[in-house]
């Protein structure tokens, strides 16, 4: 799929229709992580590949829907500072954002779980075994989209860019 096309279709899955997503692909969307920019080049991000039926029931306590997706990415993070400051968060997020792009160019769905999984962090970390000094800060389930799915609504570019100066107009409108 086309990059521009990658990014127009990606959209949040929660929801998974039966078919598996054999291991190269869930390796390519892993290497997509892997190759993401981090603050210093810290690479402060580890994965848990989950593939145990139970384990992927008792996550969906999190946040109920995504139990029928065959494979469950967590993103672990070390949250060590670097002399120029933390960057561990955005370090998540960039490698997140990859493995989504990554999960619709294969024609999967998958969806950022972090709001739901931060009131359960604690509880989730003993289920997948992570030491205490790693964040579990991330889930994607990774399957088959049950539903195409719309859009989420997004604001315009007007509403969104300025020009020269904060408030300043498109000098071509
Ligand atoms: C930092 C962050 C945390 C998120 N946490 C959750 C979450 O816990 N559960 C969930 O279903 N979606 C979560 N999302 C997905 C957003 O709800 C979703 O991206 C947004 O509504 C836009 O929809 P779209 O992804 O389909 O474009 C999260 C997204 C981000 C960037």
């Amino acid at each position: 799929m086309e990059f521009f096309d990658v990014i127009e279709k990606r959209r949040s899955v929660r929801n998974f229709k039966p078919g598996d997503v054999p291991e190269s692909d869930v390796e390519n969307i892993l290497e997509t992580g892997r190759a993401a920019p981090s603050g210093a080049n810290m690479q402060d991000r580890e994965f848990i590949v989950i593939r145990d039926r139970d384990t992927i029931a008792k996550l969906n306590q999190i946040q109920p829907g995504f139990d029928n997706g065959p494979v469950v990415i967590a993103v672990v993070m070390s949250t060590a500072a670097t002399r120029w400051g933390s960057f561990w968060v955005e370090d998540c997020a960039a490698c997140v954002e990859n493995m989504l792009l990554a999960a619709t160019a294969l024609g999967y769905g998958s969806v950022w779980i972090e709001g739901t999984l931060l009131k359960k962090e604690q509880w989730a970390k003993k289920l997948l075994g992570v030491p205490d000094d790693r964040r579990l800060y991330v889930l994607l389930p990774v399957g088959h989209p049950a539903e195409a799915g719309k859009q989420a609504p997004r604001r315009t570019l007007d509403e969104m860019v300025h020009y020269e100066q904060y408030g300043g107009q498109n000098p071509k409108s």
